[in-house]
């Protein structure tokens, strides 16, 4: 860690920049002199350091039980901020990139023994590192991988290999949301106590979450890929008011809560900031609350809000802050 309490940046070599997929992407990055990197969980994600100076999170998607490299598969998002297009437009190997080490907010639990995945698109990476590790460890799953096209799909020969084959289902859509895969069938019931991990576009997800509100909610994990929706055109100005000092305090259109927390100097636990880990779950002691997380289930809305992306209906809520 550093003085400002961040982890320690990693100067790493990019070994290949190979495309996978249409706009797809893998990079592998291992130490310059041979060294093993920090070590990883399935489900963990690096932070990389474009060359132009942007910072962007990817998830790792090889096996956890490699030391020696990391390897991340972006998509080329054109109509991003960026930093996408720039690693895979003018990275090539040989070049050395910063990169922060291994954080892991979508960890698999250890005693756990089966496991039920579903994948959007790009939100198969971490869920490749997932199998990878289940199959290592002996462990079952079934995979639901929702895409657009053979062409667009990531993994598809590694997926059609008779290891994960017989466990595998990949859908195609061809862009036509009429054409979605139906997940009730899949969701009607939590078989064989599995733990269910999802990662994809926001719409997939938060299909996954109305469907699973009969499940444990420790049992359903999220992860988001894209920027959670903090803020519509339509949001408005709200009063926070804070229960153990009594204070209110103004939330802009601008902010989130958590900033504004952390504007007043409190210190907030979080993680993700996209309303998927569950990090920053404060107890909503008076107002109506407008949830936009993926983590909590119908029946705590009334008096929980996750305060990394929530904002609120009524013009004032009051937290156990
Ligand atoms: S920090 Fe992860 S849900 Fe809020």
């Amino acid at each position: 860690m550093d003085a400002n309490n961040q982890p320690q940046m990693l100067p790493l070599r990019v070994m290949r920049n190979d495309k996978i997929a249409d706009g797809i992407h893998i990079l592998e990055f291992r130490d310059a002199g041979g060294q093993p990197l920090p070590e990883f969980s399935a489900g963990a994600h690096i932070a990389i350091q474009a060359p132009n100076g942007l910072l962007r999170k990817y998830s790792l998607c090889n096996d956890p039980a490699e030391r020696n490299r990391y390897l991340v598969a972006i998509k080329r998002e054109a109509n991003g901020r960026g930093g996408s297009c720039n690693l895979i437009d003018n990275t090539k190997a040989g070049d050395e990139l910063m990169v922060a080490p291994p954080v892991n907010d979508f960890g698999l639990p250890p005693r756990a023994q089966d496991f039920l995945f579903i994948a959007g698109g790009i939100g198969i990476t971490p869920i490749m590192a997932m199998i990878r590790e289940v199959l290592r460890q002996g462990k079952r799953f079934r995979l639901f991988y929702c895409s657009r096209s053979p062409e667009m799909t990531a993994f598809l020969d590694e997926l059609s290999a008779p290891e994960f084959k017989n466990q595998v289902t990949i859908h195609y859509d061809q862009g036509d949301p009429a054409r979605s895969l139906d997940l009730k069938p899949v969701l009607a019931e939590r078989k064989n106590r599995e733990h269910l991990y999802c990662c994809g576009p926001r719409p997939l997800m938060e299909a996954v979450r109305n469907m699973t509100d009969h499940w444990s909610s420790t049992a359903v994990h999220f992860e988001a890929f894209s920027e959670a929706e903090t803020h519509k055109p339509t949001d408005k100005p709200f009063k926070l008011r804070l229960a153990r000092s009594g204070e209110v305090l103004d939330v802009p259109t601008t902010k989130t809560i958590l900033e504004i927390l952390r504007d007043r100097g409190l210190e907030v636990p979080s993680s993700c900031e996209t309303g998927t880990c569950g990090t920053c779950r404060t107890k909503l002691i008076a107002g109506e609350a407008d949830h936009r997380d993926l983590v909590l289930a119908e029946h705590e809305r009334a008096d929980t809000v996750m305060i990394c992306v929530s904002r609120a209906k009524s013009d004032e809520i009051t937290i156990d802050r």
